[in-house]
């Protein structure tokens, strides 16, 4: 096996970087899983060795994400687009409304869906101001009778983030944390239902995560085709069909990379330390780099930013191209710069950058 390989800064937003030792170990296995002289992606997902990935993937997410008693933890296909249509044909019945509270297009997506099978409102919206904030919990339009409230935890285009996330008066709280999950600790009792796609915090792209309270469940519309419904999942530990094994085993080494470094809290540490070294810069380049994001919304994902004019722009992209730099062009809905810094970017790619942008400045500030 080559050692020592020289790994790209890797700041793309989806699917993102992986960490270096589930690549390795994935390598290793590849051709002969635990000594049964086969891939794991050739073995039959109904066989034990599968079964035993399978079953880590889903202790490993319950352990990392605190998930409580009464909850699920699922393994689906389609990427959190699916979940934008699946969220309300479970859980929207005619005669109640779902409120979404809009921070971004990813929350746009969803409300767009839900408006096509049932009737969805807006909560509360940023999109004033190109969404570059995350409403206060007093805008939050509260109907005590709607059939659940949706939030988008971190908008991944904008680079904003909830801070913390409101106490929804036993409205069944749902969030999209396809960008954010497992980045920080999250008080899951909160939800009712959390998804995300794997391809950024957990490991590949090709399955999502889903984690949901088995009293919604029981709630669920049960006319609905076999695989669109959540209970299907829940009812076969989500192998009524094939399920993506091989995305499954890669979320399962990447999770043990992340059990290895501390778990959740260690994430955020790790995720402060590398946030805040661009902020900083951004914040002591006296404007020649401009955040997007409002300071109080910031996400410790995504890090958003321009530069004074295109021109640069166009030039600091570029030079960050040719030294190495991965994925680092803005979203065309935002423009500029995007840092995609999710759990497996180590902090040297973001002091790398860091050192880049400093140097940038000085040369042509
Ligand atoms: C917050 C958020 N939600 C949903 C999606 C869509 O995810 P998928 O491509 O898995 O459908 C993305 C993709 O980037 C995202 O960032």
């Amino acid at each position: 096996m080559e050692k020592n390989v020289t790994r790209a800064h890797n700041f793309n937003a989806g699917p993102g970087a992986l960490p270096l030792t589930a690549l390795e170990q994935a390598q290793a296995e590849l051709l002969n899983f635990n000594g049964t002289g086969m891939s794991i992606m050739e073995h039959s997902h109904r066989g034990k060795d599968y079964d035993a990935v399978h079953n880590q993937a889903i202790a490993l997410v319950k352990e990392l994400l605190s998930v409580p008693e009464g909850y699920e933890v699922l393994f689906l296909q389609g990427g959190a687009s699916l979940q934008f249509a699946m969220v309300p044909m479970n859980f929207l019945p005619a005669g109640k409304q779902a409120g979404y509270v809009m921070t971004g297009v990813w929350s746009e997506k969803a409300y767009e869906e839900a408006g096509k099978l049932g009737k969805a409102f807006i909560a509360a919206s940023a999109k004033e101001g190109n969404y570059c904030r995350i409403p206060a919990f007093d805008e939050i339009t509260y109907d005590a009778a709607s059939a659940y409230l949706h939030i988008t935890s971190n908008n991944t285009i904008y680079g904003t983030e909830w801070q913390s996330f409101p106490d929804s008066k036993g409205v069944p709280l749902i969030a999209d944390m396809s960008s954010d999950i497992l980045s920080r600790p999250v008080d899951v009792s909160k939800f009712a239902l959390i998804y995300a796609g794997a391809q950024k915090n957990l490991g590949p792209s090709g399955v999502t995560v889903v984690i949901i309270r088995r009293d919604l469940l029981e709630q669920a519309n049960q006319n609905l085709p076999t695989m669109l419904k959540y209970g299907t999942y829940a009812k076969d530990n989500s192998m009524y069909n094939t399920p993506p094994t091989f995305s499954i085993y890669m979320v399962k080494l990447m999770l043990e990379w992340v059990k290895a470094q501390g778990g959740a809290v260690a994430m955020e540490k790790r995720n402060r330390q590398k946030a805040a070294l661009l902020y900083d810069i951004i914040d002591a380049s006296n404007g020649f780099y401009q955040g997007h994001a409002q300071p109080d919304a910031r996400s410790l994902m995504n890090v958003t930013f321009r530069l004074p004019n295109q021109e640069l722009e166009k030039k600091f992209l570029e030079q960050a191209k040719q030294a190495g730099f991965v994925g680092l062009n803005g979203h065309r809905l935002v423009g500029g710069c995007r840092a995609s810094i999710y759990n497996a970017v180590p902090y040297e790619s973001c002091q790398a950058l860091g050192d880049m942008m400093l140097a940038f400045q000085k040369k042509n500030g």
